[in-house]
């Protein structure tokens, strides 16, 4: 995107050391995008990572298209909001898992079912999805067997040595297969989003802010895998 001073933009930094607890920083134009006019500052700094790895999973690994079958497990937090949305958007049938304190929020964002992992292992549900997307690594390949359909892929944002083995065996072999996301920064990809955000399709969800001298304490309550969407450390008000 071409950028000139004064204009507001927005940025996936990449892998660690991306570096953003800063107050300015050096960033490849190519990471960049237009920070939409309807997301505050607040908003937009929750998108990059947390949203292009939604849409980086189930776009380029799931190849989701519409009418799909998606189950979203952690469907509460920073990815999990953001995949539910996502999959509805490209048109799929969204299960969303979470705490059933949760359920009413992940059933606005689109899921048309939602199930409360503490009363349900959702391994057990009778319906079998294209997709299992495990954002929060609770789940693998094996439990999921059940819930995929014959050539489902189970996409898990940690590289455990189950899912590492079957990324490389669903090469060789017919059936189920596995995937693993390592989100790439691309702004195009904020500015595919951005058009959702215009449009009203897709929302952020902020649990908490803590101002940046706090960032021990925001981390601290990240820690505690309980988030509901992201968590935002304020740079300057
Ligand atoms: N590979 C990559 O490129 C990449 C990119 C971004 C993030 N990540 C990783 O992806 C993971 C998720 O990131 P995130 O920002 O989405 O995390 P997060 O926001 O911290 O996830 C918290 C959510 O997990 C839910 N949760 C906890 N236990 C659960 C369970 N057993 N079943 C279903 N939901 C459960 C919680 O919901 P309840 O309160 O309802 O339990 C909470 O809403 C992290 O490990 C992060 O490091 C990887």
């Amino acid at each position: 995107m071409a950028v000139h001073p004064g204009r507001e933009v927005y940025a996936n930094l990449g892998l660690p050391p991306g570096g953003s607890y800063a107050e300015s920083v050096a960033v490849d134009q190519s990471a960049v995008a237009r920070k939409p006019d309807s997301l505050s500052y607040i908003e937009a700094a929750a998108v990059p990572v947390t949203g292009q790895t939604a849409l980086q999973a189930l776009r380029d690994i799931g190849r989701i298209r519409a009418g799909m079958r998606v189950m979203v497990i952690g469907a509460a937090g920073g990815v999990g909001t953001f995949a539910v949305q996502i999959a509805r958007q490209f048109g799929a049938q969204v299960t969303g898992v979470c705490s059933g304190s949760k359920a009413e929020l992940v059933g606005s964002l689109g899921a048309e079912r939602v199930i409360d992992y503490e009363r349900q292992d959702p391994s057990t549900d009778t319906v079998r999805h294209e997709i299992v997307f495990d954002t929060v690594g609770k789940s693998s390949p094996s439990r999921c067997r059940d819930i995929l359909t014959d050539d489902g892929i189970y996409i898990s944002t940690l590289p455990t040595p189950e899912v590492l083995a079957k990324v490389v065996l669903g090469n060789l072999l017919p059936g189920q297969r596995s995937g693993v996301i390592t989100a790439r920064a691309d702004g195009g990809e904020l500015e595919f989003l951005n058009r959702w955000f215009e449009e009203g399709k897709l929302r952020v969800v902020v649990d908490r802010t803590w101002p940046l001298p706090e960032a021990a304490a925001a981390h601290a309550y990240s820690e505690t895998g309980r988030a509901t969407g992201k968590i935002v450390l304020v740079v300057r008000e």
